[in-house]
């Protein structure tokens, strides 16, 4: 299938170079070579697919040139979103990988939002018996809620789970790009970008076409 892109118009400032994404794919991949958390341990690098496709590549590459010691697994989710707003429902699908139980997994996520996919993957992992769950997000959108959830130090608030490593704290505002998709359009992009309204309209415009068979 050929990349759904969004063209340029429809697309507002640009909230992630190129270049700014492969620093902090850098220092993210630095931070957890020098994480105790890792010493002596091989680690499961567990990609939430397909948004962070990309960031798991990335990182993975990275971290080979560091020689870290790892594994690699991949998971598929979905959040349902109705337009940019998320309705909660998250589904889990296939799973390739080694067996979990008894590992350390680093959860490598696009970005987290309301928080629903990362919580649903923490029961996940956690029926599958894992040892200790961390959590690597590219992106995390600074909501008052998730705010909360760090002012709270992060101990049982809403019974979410710590964040370990996050790449860029951003606004909440819907954006494309980096493996990050409207309605699969804009995931190609190598730079994350503001989707504008007029954006959102055309894309749902271009599905609405392709359904009515025009
Ligand atoms: P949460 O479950 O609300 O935390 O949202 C996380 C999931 O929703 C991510 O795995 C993304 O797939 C998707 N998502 C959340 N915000 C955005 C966005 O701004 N652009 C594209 N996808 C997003
Ligand atoms: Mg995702």
């Amino acid at each position: 299938m050929e990349p759904l892109s969004i063209p340029e118009e429809f697309l507002g400032e640009v909230v992630a170079s190129h270049e700014r994404i492969q620093t902090v794919v850098k220092r993210l991949a630095k931070e957890i070579f020098y994480s105790i958390d890792y010493v002596g341990k091989v680690p499961v690098l567990l990609c939430l697919r397909e948004g962070a496709a990309p960031f798991h590549r990335d990182l993975i590459h990275e971290l080979n040139k560091l020689s870290f010691d790892f594994e690699s697994a991949w998971l598929k989710t979905r959040h349902y979103y109705r337009g940019t707003e998320g309705t909660g429902e998250v589904n889990i699908f296939s799973y390739e990988g080694p067996e979990l139980a008894g590992r350390l997994v680093i959860i490598v996520e696009d970005i987290i939002d309301s928080s629903a996919t990362i919580v649903r993957v923490c029961d996940y992992l956690d029926e599958e018996k894992v040892a200790r769950r961390n959590i690597c997000t590219f992106l995390f959108k600074e909501h008052p809620e998730n705010m909360e959830w760090r002012n709270t130090g992060l101990n049982g608030y809403r019974h979410l789970p710590e964040v370990r490593h996050v790449g860029l704290f951003i606004e909440p505002l819907f954006v494309v790009g980096y493996g990050l998709d409207y309605r699969e359009f804009g995931r190609n992009d190598n730079q994350i970008m503001l989707l504008t309204p007029a954006g959102q309209a055309w894309v749902d415009q271009q599905i609405a076409q392709r359904n009515s068979g025009g």
